[in-house]
């Protein structure tokens, strides 16, 4: 017997329809996207005109063409992590894709691995963490501002994420990350990382991590990474990763002449030098390379 089981939409997991409640993503254009909320009787204005939740959407698979009232179209689109970073309401600077790839790796997330994070932000980062983590992982995550605390912890469960995350309200440099021993990996994100670096230890499994900071200038790298070294942390590495966006051009080079070839010549005619190229694609490096974010500084707690 066919059983059919109807999957809820989560920012960890894929469900095939939308359904009320969900947070879907309405694709206009690649820089033009919307999250919505999904809610009976209500409808979401579009470039293309409107598009009526009832109708439109709730019932509608994920990916799905919707036409909209002036009979344009949009793609109403699962949510993920990604696209999220690209949607979100920003209340923070926030980190994007780039940075996070290279922080998940670095810090060896993996499903089930416990993080801790400071400051949420505006809770970019975290939704990357919480995909990577689930199911059995957990992130608990720390903003001294309340208004953002309750804003990311309210997001969380729209996202059907909150099982995943502790949110705390409270100073990560004075009161740290309130948990003991528990976490494989710890990133900080917040103007002076070398302050909570203590804590950081603290938080983190007896057996060692990962441990990351984001900062934006080298001084505040170079006075992180001190009190990394001062708190027994090994293997202290920064970097910046920069997207280098190649130029694509396509370009006619002519054939080299080898000179004549005998045997060919005997049978085939010699071709006319305007015939005598080859089309090809090329790609220019820029020179320089805009986009600085910030530096990235990774460590290992050793076994204590
Ligand atoms: C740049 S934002 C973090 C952005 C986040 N990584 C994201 O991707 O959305 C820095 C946050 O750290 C918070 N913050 C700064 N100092 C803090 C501290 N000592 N304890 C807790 N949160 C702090 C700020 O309120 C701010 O929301």
């Amino acid at each position: 017997m066919m059983r059919s089981i109807l999957l809820i939409m989560s920012f960890v997991e894929y469900s095939d329809f939308i359904q009320e409640g969900d947070v879907a993503i309405v694709y206009q254009s690649h820089d033009c996207m919307i999250p919505v909320k999904v809610q009976s009787g209500t409808q979401t204005q579009t470039r293309y005109g409107v598009i009526r939740h009832s109708t439109d959407l709730i019932g509608q698979r994920y990916g799905s063409k919707v036409t909209c009232s002036k009979g344009g179209w949009v793609h109403v689109l699962h949510p993920t992590p990604e696209l999220w970073t690209v949607t979100l309401p920003h209340r923070t600077q926030i980190l994007y894709t780039t940075d996070i790839a290279t922080i998940t790796m670095m810090l060896e997330l993996k499903p089930g691995s416990v993080v801790c994070e400071s400051g949420t932000g505006s809770g970019s980062l975290s939704h990357a963490i919480l995909r990577t983590i689930a199911p059995t992982g957990h992130l608990h995550t720390v903003e001294f501002h309340q208004q953002r605390a309750e804003k990311a912890a309210e997001e969380f469960r729209e996202h059907r994420v909150d099982h995943l995350v502790t949110v705390r309200n409270q100073d990560v440099c004075q009161d740290g990350f309130g948990v003991t021993g528990v976490a494989d990996a710890v990133f900080l994100d917040i103007p002076s990382p070398w302050e909570a670096v203590k804590h950081a230890k603290t938080a983190m499994k007896r057996h060692g991590g990962r441990v990351c900071s984001f900062s934006p200038c080298i001084e505040q790298v170079q006075r992180t990474c001190e009190a990394l070294a001062d708190q027994g942390f090994e293997e202290i590495s920064t970097m910046e990763v920069l997207l280098r966006v190649h130029d694509v051009r396509t370009i006619n080079l002519p054939l080299p002449d080898f000179g004549p070839d005998t045997d060919a010549e005997k049978t085939a005619p010699t071709p006319t030098p305007n015939q005598a190229s080859v089309t090809l694609k090329t790609t220019t490096p820029p020179r320089e390379i805009p986009g600085h974010t910030g530096y990235l500084t990774f460590a290992t707690k050793p076994r204590t």
